[in-house]
């Protein structure tokens, strides 16, 4: 019962829409439930060729449309608009700063309402309608449900860090579903990389090794506009690899003085940890980045972060006595 009821009810509504919109304009988003062509009992009616545009950031934008209208009717006034207010007319978009340098209207006065809208940006996603005002009293159409039109920047999704052996995906984001078949390009400190690339906005990096550590961008080739997105950093931990010991000075000094020896490593994240030994001997002599040999010897370190841990090769010391 209530059921039947909702139906009449909206059926009813959608009457009394359709005879109040030539004076009154609707609610586009009401609207879009009633009348999906577009087009009245009068013969007035707005055909958009897309319902919604996702265009890249930059690019020119086409809108195209038709419009129709009763034969002997004279078209006094045609315009797109955004944002209309039930009950006023709607502004002119072409009377508008933001956009009265950027529109092109590439229709005409009899069915065609192409419009072209230029250097778009995230600002510019809106519903557009195009409106048209005949010589007849009170005989003018809002096309809606009008085009939604989705401005997109793109940004790549990856982890901050990876560490090395793992895999790692990279995404190309678009705030909205591009439109064209996209052909996406990986780039690596501003380089492209031609290898590797994986289907379609993603770039998988497999068993990631150091060397891949750098900044990531992607671009995409769209019909009359390339669009860049701004690079990110890929940061690649290993462990400590290359670990080898200096000697600060001499190897070769008098009983009483020492030697200081210094643990270097190549790391990520750098080593902090460091362990010294002596061969032959079964416990560690020290700890800390470098290390005072006071003996005659040979002495490495072994460099340590959380992925793992090397040790050096051994360095000789040579303690002379002294000879009263
Ligand atoms: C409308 O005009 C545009 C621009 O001149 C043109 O590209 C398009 O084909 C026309 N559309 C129709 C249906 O004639
Ligand atoms: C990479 O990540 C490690 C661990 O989070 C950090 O210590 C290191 O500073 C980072 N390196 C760079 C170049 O960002």
């Amino acid at each position: 019962m209530a059921k039947i009821y909702k139906r009449v009810s909206i059926v009813v509504s959608c009457v009394a829409m359709v005879m109040s919109f030539r004076t009154a304009l609707p609610l586009p988003l009401i609207f879009l439930l009633v009348i999906h062509n577009a087009f009245s009992k009068n013969g007035l009616g707005v055909n958009y060729r897309d319902s919604h545009i996702c265009a890249l950031k930059h690019s020119s934008v086409i809108m195209s449309c038709n419009y129709i209208y009763p034969t002997g009717y004279k078209i006094k006034k045609v315009f797109w608009t955004k944002n209309p207010v039930k009950g006023e007319e709607p502004p002119d978009l072409s009377e508008d700063p933001e956009y009265s340098r950027r529109l092109q209207y590439l229709g005409d006065e009899q069915q065609n309402c192409t419009i072209r809208l230029s250097h778009v940006t995230q600002k510019d996603s809106n519903m557009y309608y195009f409106r048209f005002i005949t010589n007849k009293p009170g005989e003018k159409w809002l096309g809606v449900p009008g085009v939604s039109l989705t401005v997109t920047d793109l940004q790549v999704e990856s982890p901050e860090t990876v560490t090395e052996g793992d895999s790692v995906r990279l995404t190309c984001k678009s705030s909205c579903a591009l439109t064209d078949r996209a052909t996406f390009i990986w780039y690596r400190n501003s380089q492209p990389l031609t290898e590797r690339r994986d289907r379609n906005n993603q770039l998988l990096l497999q068993s990631v090794r150091r060397e891949d550590a750098g900044r990531y961008s992607c671009g995409v080739q769209g019909h009359n506009h390339y669009l860049k997105s701004t690079d990110v950093q890929l940061n690649v931990t290993y462990p400590p690899r290359n670990v080898s010991v200096f000697i600060n000075g001499s190897s070769e000094i008098v009983e009483g003085d020492s030697v200081t020896l210094i643990c270097s490593s190549d790391s990520n994240p750098p080593a902090l940890n460091f362990t010294w030994f002596q061969e032959n001997q079964s416990s560690s002599v020290g700890s800390g980045q470098s290390f005072s040999a006071l003996q005659s010897g040979r002495f490495y370190c072994e460099a340590h972060n959380q992925h793992g841990s090397q040790r050096s090769d051994a360095v000789t010391v040579t303690v002379h006595g002294v000879y009263h």
